[in-house]
C-alpha cells in the first residue's frame, strides 16, 4: 500500500475520540495544518543521529515527563522544575556512565491518554471517558467528557508557550554546566542523597575548570545542552495534520514533536497507527509489553524500519519487574533473528503500576530499579545493550510511589498525590534513581 499522511484511515484505528461535529473537527484540523510547526526538520534529524550513537552505545538516553501534560500545568514553575530535576538526572547520569545523555523530555505535547474502557458509567449516567486535556475535559459532566475539537488547539498553543519557555531557559544560559545550582530545587540541601548528589556535581565542576584551563579559554559547548520533545502518537487526525515537507528533502515529517512513540495498546502490525507511522521521517519508537509475541515484534521492526536506518527504531520496553527475566531475552533474539537492530530503552514504570490499600494507583521504587537493573543485566546477558530509560516523573514534591530514600508508604500517598493519570516519581525519587544508574557505569556491552 502506497503511504501518505492519510493512509491510516483506510486502517482500524483504535483509541480515537468520536467527534459529534466533523464539521468543527475539520476546521480546527485545518487551523492546525496552518499554525507553524512546534519543531523543526533539522532537530528532528539532529535527534535521529543522536539515537544512532545511543545504539551504538555511544550515548545513554534519558527520555522522562509527565504521564500526562495537563492545561493546567502549564505554568512556568512547573516546566522549570521539571527541565531541572531532567538536567540533574542527565547531570549525574553523564558523570557516572562517562558518556554524553540524550534528553528527551515527555512535554510540549503529552496531552492525550490511551484508556481502558471507551465509557465510564457513574450513578447509571454513561459518558465519554476522559482521554486528556486536549479531548476533552475530566468532570463528570457530558458537556465536559463531549471531544472538543477547539481542544486540540489550546494543546497546539500550551505546547508552543512549553517548548518556547524550556527554548528560551536552555538557550539563555539555564542549562550552563558552570552554573549546575541553577538547577537546585528546594530540596537539594536536606534530601537524604544530597551529599550524594553534591559530590558528583563538585567533580564536574572542577573537570570543566580542569578543561577550560587546559584549552586556555572557556569552552562555550558547555554552556547549553541539546533538549528534545517525545509524546504519545495518538490522535491520529491531529498527528497527520502536523504531518509537513519542507523544502529541499524528500520525504514527510511530524513537526509537533521530535520523537513520536506508538504506545501499547495501539501497537497492531494491521493498525493505523502503525501505518502512519511507518511513513514519517522521524526517530520514532515502540512500546513493547509482556503480551507482544517474537512474530510481532519482528513484524513492527520490518514495518518501521525496513531500510535499516540506526537511530530511526526504538523500542521500549514496559515488563513489569517480575516478567522481565523471562520476558525481554526473548524480544532481544526475535529482533536479532530479524537482522535487525534497534535502540532498546527501557520503561520501568507502566508494568509495575498496583493499587494501593486505599485504592490510589501507586508504583513503588523498589519495582522501578528492580525493572531498571535486571533489564541492564539481561541485555548484557544476551550481547546486547541497554541504551536509556523512559520514566514518568515529575520535579514537585509529589506522593504517587512508594519507596525510594524517605521510604514513602501507604499513609504517605494522600498528602501529596496530584497525577490524574498514572503515579510519577517525585524529584527526589526520580533523582535516586539516576543516581542508581549512573553506578553503571563502566558497563559495556
Ligand atoms: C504511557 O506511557 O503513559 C502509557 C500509556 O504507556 P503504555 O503505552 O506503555 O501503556
Ligand atoms: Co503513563
Amino acid at each position: 500500500m502506497i503511504w501518505t499522511p492519510s493512509s491510516w484511515q483506510s486502517m482500524p484505528a483504535v483509541q480515537q475520540p468520536n467527534y459529534p461535529d466533523a464539521g468543527a473537527l475539520e476546521a480546527a484540523l485545518g487551523e492546525l495544518r496552518r499554525l507553524p510547526p512546534l519543531v523543526t526538520s533539522w532537530e528532528v534529524d539532529a535527534l535521529k543521529s543522536r539515537l544512532a550513537e545511543a545504539q551504538a552505545g555511544k550515548r545513554f538516553v534519558l527520555q522522562g515527563g509527565d504521564c500526562a501534560e495537563s492545561f493546567a500545568d502549564c505554568e512556568s514553575g512547573l516546566i522549570a522544575n521539571r527541565l531541572k530535576v531532567l538536567l540533574q538526572m542527565s547531570l549525574v547520569m553523564v558523570h557516572g556512565l562517562k558518556m554524553p545523555v540524550v534528553r528527551v523530555g515527555r512535554i510540549a505535547g503529552q496531552y492525550a491518554k490511551p484508556r481502558s474502557a471507551d465509557v465510564e458509567t457513574k450513578d447509571g449516567l454513561t459518558l465519554p471517558c476522559y482521554r486528556g486535556d486536549t479531548v476533552n475535559r475530566p468532570e463528570f459532566t457530558s458537556d465536559s467528557r463531549i471531544p472538543n475539537p477547539a481542544l486540540l488547539l489550546e494543546g497546539h498553543k500550551r505546547s508552543a508557550m512549553t517548548i518556547n519557555f524550556v527554548r528560551g531557559l536552555i538557550d539563555g544560559g539555564f542549562a550552563d554546566l558552570h552554573h549546575p545550582e541553577y538547577w537546585d530545587l528546594d530540596w537539594v540541601h536536606h534530601a537524604p542523597l544530597a551529599e550524594q548528589y553534591s559530590r558528583r556535581v563538585e567533580a564536574i565542576t572542577e573537570s570543566v575548570k580542569f578543561m577550560e584551563t587546559l584549552a586556555g579559554q572557556p569552552i562555550h559547548d558547555f554552556n547549553r545542552v541539546e533538549f528534545y520533545t517525545s509524546h504519545e502518537a495518538l490522535l491520529l487526525a491531529a498527528e497527520a495534520a502536523q504531518t509537513r515537507q519542507v523544502p529541499r528533502k524528500p520525504g514527510w515529517y511530524n513537526l509537533s514533536t521530535h520523537l513520536p512513540w506508538i504506545g501499547l495498546r495501539t501497537a497492531a502490525v494491521d493498525g493505523a497507527h502503525v501505518e502512519y507511522m511507518r511513513g514519517i521521517r522521524n526517530p520514532i519508537a515502540v512500546k513493547l509489553g509482556v503480551s507482544m509475541s517474537a512474530e510481532w515484534v519482528q513484524e513492527l521492526c520490518r514495518l518501521l524500519n525496513p531500510d535499516k536506518e540506526p537511530g530511526r527504531l526504538s523500542f521500549i520496553h514496559r515488563l513489569g519487574a517480575g516478567k522481565v527475566e523471562s520476558g525481554l531475552p526473548k524480544m532481544i533474539d526475535a529482533v536479532r533473528a530479524a537482522g535487525h537492530e534497534v535502540l532498546w530503552l527501557c520503561d520501568p514504570m507502566h508494568g509495575n503500576t498496583q493499587t494501593a490499600g486505599n485504592g490510589l494507583k501507586t508504583r513503588r521504587f523498589d519495582d522501578i530499579l528492580s525493572e531498571v537493573e535486571q533489564s541492564f543485566a539481561v541485555h548484557a546477558a544476551c550481547g546486547s545493550r541497554l541504551g536509556g530509560v523512559h520514566l514518568e516523573l515529575t520535579g514537585e514534591d509529589v506522593t504517587e510511589c512508594l519507596g525510594g530514600a524517605r521510604d514513602l508508604t501507604e499513609t504517605d500517598l494522600e498528602r501529596a498525590y496530584r497525577s490524574a493519570v498514572d503515579p510519577r516519581l517525585n524529584y527526589e525519587q526520580a533523582l535516586e534513581l539516576s543516581l542508581k544508574i549512573a553506578a553503571h557505569g563502566g558497563h559495556k556491552p
